[in-house]
């Protein structure tokens, strides 16, 4: 397996490769962890602990599927550890011990400043790495903690002060996308100490309702809640909300660690492009377990050989002046679509959704189930171009809604 040199250092510590667990059932106790690093992941962020011990539901998960596709995207009514805060703090100090080289990340919560600080100062005490703070669940019994915090500016500055004075260790603060502008929340983590953000957690919810018993999913004795919902459908608001921190003023700085919906090495290339320095993934290690890490680092080393790349930090951030304001696009042209008839099946989609979804520019010949674009109704939006389902309809040719004008387009 083709292996580059994936290292990087973030937020002042090195990490093998920029792979982790999320903070999450997936790194819960010794065991997982341990197997997960021998599986060559860089580092984990430990399941959240605090003094608060979790009473969780049964069941405690739902899906979105489309066309059978199964974990489109999925929604969960977990709250922080189970686990006492002993056990986790035994966990994570042996997994340091045993793995000095792989990355230890403590994800705590506390109810109050007090608890905050001392969380703090208890992780640092067992040879924590870094901190990640979790204010973003959306699922937490108690409105004194997760996305109720993160949605707060003032008490995020306050809480990210307390662990600040109980620990010189260099933290995330973790950011909740129950929100409208996650630039206030993230800048007030900044200013109260943290050393960088991680984003995103999960997407508050419902992710269906039983029709026959017309209750929302999963059912627990009944009824349901709202809930966080994460894996590959919550990808694009994550990637929206890292470009928004790393564009603004306040926050462009900040070192950012990316989660959501990350499966594929292409995924983890996005969200490095739009400037993460490490990645999280929970959701798809629930799914397809902790070897997709194997994919992940061939995947990536690939790319950066095919590209010449010799140092990961080299791709960060690579695409984010490449996301403009609506207002700046170049709106002069159309790019029609070119149908490759070879490659055609035939299937008349293309046609069904240009009609009724479109702007009826696709004739379609019955008798030989034959298409053609008819460029005077085109406005070249290319719904047909993904609705194909051999994606054998590319971009065509150009024309200049200026007749007299011609230049060069990066399509
Ligand atoms: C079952 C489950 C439990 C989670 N528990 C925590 C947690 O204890 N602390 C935390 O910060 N995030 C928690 N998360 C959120 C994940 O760490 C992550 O932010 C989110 O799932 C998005 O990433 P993904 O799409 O790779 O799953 C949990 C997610 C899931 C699915
Ligand atoms: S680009 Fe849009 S308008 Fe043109 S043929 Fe395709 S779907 Fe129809
Ligand atoms: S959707 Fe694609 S395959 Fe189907 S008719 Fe149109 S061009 Fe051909």
């Amino acid at each position: 397996m083709l292996k580059k040199d994936l290292s990087i250092e973030f937020m002042g510590v090195k990490f093998e490769n920029p792979f982790l667990l999320s903070s999450s059932p997936v790194g819960n106790c010794y065991e997982m962890c341990s197997k997960a690093l021998e599986s060559g992941w860089g580092g984990i962020v430990f399941k959240t602990v605090g003094f608060f011990i979790a009473n969780e539901v049964s069941p405690r998960f739902a899906e979105l599927q489309k066309e059978r596709a199964p974990f489109v995207g999925f929604k969960n009514m977990e709250q922080i550890a189970e686990h006492s805060l002993e056990e986790n703090l035994a966990a994570m100090k042996k997994l340091k011990e045993d793995y000095p080289n792989k990355v230890l990340i403590a994800s705590i919560m506390g109810q109050n400043e007090k608890e905050w600080e001392d969380l703090a100062r208890l992780v640092t005490e067992i040879g924590a790495d870094m901190i990640e703070c979790n204010f973003s669940c959306p699922q937490m019994t108690s409105h004194a903690m997760g996305s109720d915090v993160g949605q707060n500016p003032e008490l995020v500055k306050k809480y990210c002060q307390a662990v600040r004075r109980g620990s010189n260790l260099p933290f995330l603060a973790k950011m909740t996308p129950n929100i409208g502008n996650m630039v206030e929340p993230a800048y007030a983590s900044m200013q109260g100490g943290a050393t960088g953000i991680a984003t995103i957690n999960t997407v508050k919810s419902i992710v269906g309702v039983d029709l026959e018993k017309q209750i929302g999913l999963p059912i627990v004795n009944g009824k349901s809640s709202v809930s966080g919902y994460s894996g590959k459908a919550v990808k694009p608001i994550a990637l929206r909300f890292i470009h928004e921190l790393k564009t603004n003023e306040k926050t462009k700085d900040a070192p950012i660690s990316g989660i959501g919906g990350i499966e594929t090495w292409e995924d983890a290339l996005e969200f490095i492009l739009l400037g993460c320095e490490t990645l999280q993934v929970t959701t798809s290690i629930m799914q397809y377990g902790y070897r997709i890490v194997e994919d992940l680092i061939s995947g990536l080393s690939h790319y950066m050989e095919e590209k010449n790349i010799d140092k990961l930090e080299d791709l960060v951030g690579k695409a984010i002046d490449n996301i403009i304001p609506a207002e700046d696009l170049d709106r002069g042209y159309i790019v029609y679509p070119e149908i490759n008839k070879d490659e055609c099946i035939k299937c008349g989609r293309c046609y069904i959704s240009c009609y009724d979804g479109g702007h009826q520019a696709i004739s379609w010949d019955k008798e030989n189930r034959e298409v053609s674009v008819d460029k005077d109704k085109c406005v070249g939006c290319h719904l047909c171009s993904l609705v194909c389902p051999v994606k054998c309809i590319s971009k065509g040719e150009i024309k200049f809604k200026n007749e007299n004008e011609n230049r060069e387009i990066s399509l």
